[in-house]
């Protein structure tokens, strides 16, 4: 699987778990999928800014789309951490969806916008062994996270 389908993999899982929690109403029960959801997405970013954005920073036509999307990444850390930190349930959702928000976003420029670009630049045999590469890795973290 090409990278760009190995990331929208993992934008399909997220966005299925942010569906699960809004439907959830028990606190205790949404802390859990959100303890998933923070695995989930701090792997994402880490290995999407390595195995993608770090490639896009070498191309012109691609760099201000990387800088842009990684200050993005910036803020649903910082909104993830102040989550895990607050107890008052109001808040705690009223964060959550400050940053689910943001992450669909996020998810559907890089879907609609950057990957086209970064995939028609980086071509097709780079975009495949830039997956395999995720793939593994991706495995590897969520397994020690798990
Ligand atoms: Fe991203
Ligand atoms: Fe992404």
């Amino acid at each position: 699987m090409d990278i760009f389908k190995q990331l929208k993999k993992d934008h399909d899982e997220v966005k299925e778990m942010f569906e699960k929690l809004t439907q959830t109403r028990q606190p205790s029960s949404r802390k859990k999928i959100m303890d998933k959801i923070n695995k989930e997405l701090t792997s994402h970013i880490k290995l999407e800014e390595k195995h993608l954005y770090a490639h896009m920073q070498k191309h012109d036509e691609l760099k201000d789309m990387a800088l842009k999307g990684h200050e993005e990444h910036e803020i649903v850390k910082k909104l993830l951490r102040e989550i895990s930190r607050t107890d008052d349930s109001g808040k705690w959702m009223a964060k959550f969806h400050v940053m689910e928000e943001l992450v669909q976003m996020h998810i559907k420029e890089e879907e609609k916008q950057i990957f086209k670009k970064a995939s028609q630049v980086l071509g097709r045999s780079m975009s495949q062994e830039l997956g395999e590469k995720y793939d593994r890795e991706h495995e590897q973290m969520m397994a020690k996270a798990a």
